[in-house]
Formats: C-alpha cells, sequence, structure tokens
C-alpha cells in the first residue's frame, strides 16, 4: 500500500484527484488540513488530533456502475463497523446519506468523489482533537466523550483494512445485510427534517428508513416521497 504522509496539506481528497497516477489502496493522511472539504462545497474544519485521510477504490469494468452508487452508503456501513470495534460501548448512528454521530452530535464525515475511473473515498474522524466554541453544539470528538487519547494512524489503517473487507462482502451480493444494519442505526428515523433540494428548494417532513436502492424515505403530508441526494437538517 503506498502512503503519503504530510503534516499540513489543503485538502487529502484534492492531493490524490491531481496525482495523475494512482494505485488502489494510495492512501493520504495529514495532520492538519488548511482547506478540508465537506459534501456540497462546505469546509471540514480539521485541526491536528483528528484523523484526516483518502484512498483510492479503483473501478472495476465487471461491476455495474449502479453498484457503485450505494459506495458512500458502504464506507458509511464500514466505518461503523470499525467505530464498535473500539469497544467505546458507544451507540454511533448513521446520518443519510454518510455521516457518523455519537450522543447526537458529528463525529465523522465521508466525501465519496470520482476521479476517471478512480473513487477518491476522503473520511474526517474527530478523533483526539477537542471540539470547543460554536461547533461544540454540533460536533464532538472520540476524545471529547471518552477522555482518552488514540493513536490515529492505527485508527486510519482500521478503518481502510475494515473497508477492504465491506466493500468485497457488499459486492458479492450482501447489500440486505449491510442495509438492514445502517436501517438499524438510522439517526434520523422518526426525525421532523427539512430537507435541502438541489433547486434551492426546502422540504419539511418526517424522515423514516433508508429503502433498498439507498435512498432516503420522507413521509411528508403523509406521503412517503424518496430523496437520493439533499442536505438534511433536524428540525428545532
Ligand atoms: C462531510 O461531512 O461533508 C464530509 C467531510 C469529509 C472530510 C474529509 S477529511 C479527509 C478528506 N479530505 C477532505 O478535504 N475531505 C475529506
Amino acid at each position: 500500500m503506498k502512503i503519503h504522509r504530510f503534516k499540513e496539506i489543503n485538502s487529502t481528497n484534492t492531493f490524490l484527484k491531481e496525482l495523475p497516477k494512482k494505485e488502489e489502496y494510495e492512501v493520504v493522511i495529514a495532520t492538519t488540513q488548511n482547506s478540508g472539504r465537506g459534501r456540497r462545497g462546505n469546509l471540514w474544519t480539521s485541526e491536528e488530533g483528528g484523523a484526516y485521510f483518502s484512498f483510492v477504490l479503483k473501478e472495476k469494468s465487471d461491476i455495474d456502475i449502479s453498484q457503485y452508487m450505494k459506495l458512500p452508503l458502504v464506507v458509511g456501513y464500514s466505518l461503523l463497523r470499525t467505530f464498535e470495534k473500539l469497544e467505546e460501548n458507544l451507540d454511533f448512528k448513521f446520518k443519510w446519506t454518510n455521516d457518523i454521530y455519537v450522543n447526537d452530535k458529528k463525529i465523522s464525515g465521508i466525501l465519496v468523489e470520482k476521479n476517471r475511473e478512480d473513487f477518491i473515498i476522503g473520511i474526517g474522524i474527530n478523533l483526539n482533537n477537542k471540539i470547543t466554541g460554536e461547533v461544540a453544539a454540533k460536533g464532538c470528538s472520540l476524545s471529547d466523550i471518552t477522555k482518552k487519547e488514540y493513536n490515529i494512524e492505527e485508527v486510519i489503517f482500521k478503518v481502510i483494512e475494515d473497508f477492504k473487507e465491506n466493500i468485497n462482502y457488499y459486492l458479492s451480493g450482501n447489500w440486505n445485510e449491510i442495509l438492514d444494519y445502517l436501517n438499524g442505526k438510522n439517526y434520523l428515523l422518526n426525525k421532523a427534517i427539512k430537507i435541502d433540494l438541489r433547486n434551492g428548494n426546502q422540504k419539511s417532513g418526517v424522515a423514516k428508513e433508508i429503502d433498498n436502492s439507498g435512498e432516503m424515505i420522507i413521509e411528508i403530508d403523509g406521503k412517503r416521497e424518496m430523496f437520493s441526494i439533499g442536505e438534511i437538517h433536524i428540525s428545532k
């Protein structure tokens, strides 16, 4: 496995995107990022102590592209399984489409990007970093909760090793098992939410389960509607 380590970088995803030739599971790890990116153009604050890394998954020609549509969900599933192995006895939850929450706060975010025939899987985990100020209302780190100090690289390599196993599990026909697991950890289930749509509009409803195609079901005025993308906010 080819590994690039940086004390500081703009973004580990951007680095891999700009790398002309990449190997499967080539990985970039950074102590800090000065332009860490989240989904929908959001900034991902990347202070020292967090785990910031990206790795490459090559698209396989014998696998239908539709299979890859659920990749972010499979990454989320895999991350949850890794967190469980840390044996902290915490109730990690999955917030569709690909955030991990614990105690109603975001602990980890995933950014999957396509770059020619490669997928770049970027993961940020609030691990040893302390979250303070305004952000502490929405996010937390593992260390904020457990008061422990984690070995960042050890966690990163566990995440990647588990992902290798779980992507094979998924591609060998176990989507239903993965979906059941994600629905069992569905942070949004039965919560009143608002979803931001691509056209700038917003819809309000009650979040239900993730359906077989990986879409989120939201009950709006008593009718179940499906959403394939969109940022979800919990209504106050
Ligand atoms: C999100 O919550 O919207 C996704 C956040 C993803 C952050 C990670 S940190 C490592 C990798 N490099 C980036 O610039 N982003 C991802």
